[in-house]
């Protein structure tokens, strides 16, 4: 065990690799359901046509793994060695505290269906969001739940929370090279539909 030989990260242990895997299949799952939904409306067919209603469902399946993937990522740590220096609960509290505001307001600020890619179900937002916290990061869903990992991790003295924070990290800036684009081809889309309807009156 790389642990008993002064090791920071013992890779024997499997709960790194589950918990990693749940990092990376989480933002997978959905990107891929949503943009079956956007082509083909393959979730709300599924709820008889209600695409409100597949929202919520999608939304309470995407939370529902957030949360295994946590209760995984913790699972994890608690596997790993404690490293004393890598210790510090005041500066992990601090970061909880950022990254737990970060993603509670943004959640408020965009709502349920704003939250949970409502877009996608052709649930629109009259205007972008431009308050706190979007005026202080343009995800700050994203970077407030990466601020929590790396938190945890120096709560439980584990540097292999640290490693896992930066594959969060990484999942995350993919996600949105992927989620970005397609989010303002929606919008652009709704926007050129509403001036030619004007148009048309
Ligand atoms: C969309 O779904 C319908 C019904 O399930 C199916 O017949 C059709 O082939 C699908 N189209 C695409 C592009 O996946
Ligand atoms: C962000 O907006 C809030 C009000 O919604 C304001 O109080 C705050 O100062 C703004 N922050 C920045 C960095 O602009």
């Amino acid at each position: 065990m790389s642990q008993l030989n002064g090791g920071l990260v013992d890779f024997s242990q499997s709960s790194l690799y589950f918990s990693a895997l749940a990092i990376a299949f989480n933002p997978t799952f959905w990107n891929i359901i949503a943009r079956q939904e956007y082509h083909n409306k393959t979730l709300t067919r599924l709820f008889n046509g209600n695409s409100l209603r597949a929202c919520y469902a999608l939304a309470l399946t995407i939370f529902g793994l957030g949360l295994f993937r946590d209760a995984l990522y913790e699972r994890a740590l608690r596997h790993q060695p404690f490293i004393p220096a890598f210790h510090h609960p005041y500066i992990a509290y601090v970061l909880l505290t950022i990254g737990n505001t970060l993603v509670l307001t943004s959640y408020y600020a965009l709502g349920l269906t704003g939250t949970f890619l409502g877009d996608y179900f052709g649930i629109l937002m009259d205007e972008p969001v431009t308050g706190f916290p979007f005026n202080v990061t343009s995800a700050p869903m994203y970077w407030g739940s990466t601020t929590s990992f790396l938190g945890t991790s120096l709560l439980y003295g584990r540097p292999a929370g640290a490693l896992l924070t930066i594959q969060v990290f990484v999942v995350y800036l993919a996600a949105l090279q992927f989620e970005d684009p397609f989010t303002s081809k929606i919008y652009a889309k709704r926007d050129k539909e509403e001036k030619e309807e004007k148009k048309a009156k």
